[in-house]
C-alpha cells in the first residue's frame, strides 16, 4: 500500500514511522509535516533524526506552521524539549525538506491510489482538501489518530475532560476532513488509553533488543517511561490499523466535531442528520496482536 505519513513527531509518531518502515506492506511516497506536538521546523529534525538512526531515507515535506486558525498549542511536557523524549539524537548538518506539503498531497493523490495516516493536527490535510477537493474521492482511505467519542471507559479527554489533542489544536482541519465524504478510519482515545495497549517499561525492554528500530524505540521513550511508568502509543496503534485490519475494531458512525463550545470536542451519533459526517470509528483493539505486528516490523 502507498501512503502517506502527515505527523508531528512527537514520540508515538516516530513510533509510528518506524513501524512504517520497517513493514514490507507499506510503501512510503512521502513524510509530510505539521506542527502540533512541537514546532514543524522541530518536526522536520525529527524525521531526519529518526530515518537517519536507522539508516533510511525518505522524502521528507514540510507542512503547516500553525492551525487554520487558532494559536498553536504544543505539548513538550509530554513529547519532551526535543519532541523525542529528550534523547538527544545526533542531527547530521545540511538537512533541507522539500516545500510545500500541500501540493505534494494533492498531486500525489490525483496521480495514483494513495492512504493517508494522519497522526498529527489534521491541519495540512484540511488545506489540501480546500484547495482540491476532488482529492476527498480519489483518495484510498484517510487514516486519522484523533477525538475521543465515549465508545469504550477508556474515552476520557487528554487535553479537556472530552477533547483529544490533534482535535483541539485543529478543530477546524478535524471538521474539514469529516465533512470532505472521504474514506475516514479514526482510531481515537477510546481505543489508545486501552491500558492493555500502553508500552509499559517491560516492553520497552523488550522491544529494545529488536534492531535498531526497538533500540530507538526504548531511546525515545525511555524518559517518560521513568517519569510516568507507561506511554500511550496512539499514533503507532493508528498506523498498524492501517497495516493489519484486525488489530482495531471499527463501526461506522456518524460524528461532529466542536469548533464553538467545547474546542475539539467529537461527538458520535447514529443517524446522519446532526453530524459532519461519517467515519469507521474505532471501539476496541486486539493489543497483542498490535505489539506482535510491531515487533515483526522491527526484525
Ligand atoms: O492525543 C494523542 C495525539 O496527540 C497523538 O498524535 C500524539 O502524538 C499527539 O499528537
Ligand atoms: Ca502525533
Amino acid at each position: 500500500m502507498k501512503v502517506i505519513l502527515d505527523m508531528d513527531p512527537g514520540i508515538d509518531d516516530a513510533v509510528a514511522l518506524i513501524m512504517a518502515l520497517g513493514s514490507r506492506d507499506v510503501e512510503i511516497l512521502g513524510v509530510t509535516v505539521v506542527s502540533g506536538n512541537v514546532p514543524v521546523d522541530q518536526g522536520v529534525r525529527n524525521v531526519f533524526r529518526i530515518t537517519d538512526y536507522l539508516g533510511r531515507k525518505v522524502d521528507i515535506y514540510r507542512g503547516s506552521e500553525k492551525p487554520l486558525i487558532r494559536d498553536l498549542v504544543t505539548s513538550e511536557h509530554i513529547h519532551g524539549s526535543d519532541g523525542l523524549g529528550d534523547s538527544d539524537l545526533s542531527l547530521r548538518d545540511g538537512i533541507t525538506a522539500r516545500e510545500n506539503a500541500i501540493k505534494f498531497i494533492v498531486e500525489s493523490i490525483l496521480g495514483e491510489r494513495v492512504s493517508i495516516v494522519a497522526t498529527g493536527p489534521l491541519t495540512n490535510i484540511a488545506k489540501a482538501i480546500l484547495i482540491e477537493p476532488n482529492i476527498s474521492s480519489k483518495v484510498e482511505e484517510i487514516v486519522v489518530m484523533g477525538g475521543c467519542f465515549g465508545l469504550t471507559r477508556y474515552a476520557k479527554g487528554n487535553v479537556t475532560p472530552y477533547s483529544e489533542y490533534n482535535f483541539y489544536v485543529d478543530p477546524e482541519a478535524a471538521k474539514i476532513v469529516i465533512r470532505s465524504g472521504a474514506r475516514i478510519r479514526i482510531v481515537g482515545l477510546d481505543v489508545t488509553q486501552n491500558p492493555s495497549s500502553v508500552l509499559t517499561r517491560e516492553r520497552a525492554e523488550d522491544l529494545r533488543n529488536i534492531g535498531k528500530g526497538g533500540e530507538l524505540i526504548y531511546r525515545i521513550t525511555r524518559k517518560p517511561l521513568i517519569e510516568r511508568g507507561y506511554f500511550e502509543l496512539h499514533d503507532a496503534i493508528a498506523m498498524a490499523s492501517k497495516i493489519d485490519h484486525g488489530i482495531v475494531a471499527f463501526k461506522e458512525l456518524y460524528i461532529s466535531i466542536d469548533t464553538c463550545y467545547e474546542r475539539g470536542r467529537s461527538y458520535v451519533y447514529t443517524e446522519p442528520s446532526n453530524s459532519d459526517g461519517k467515519a469507521l470509528v474505532g471501539y476496541d483493539i486486539d493489543s497483542e496482536r498490535f505489539y506482535s505486528l510491531l515487533r515483526e516490523t522491527l526484525k
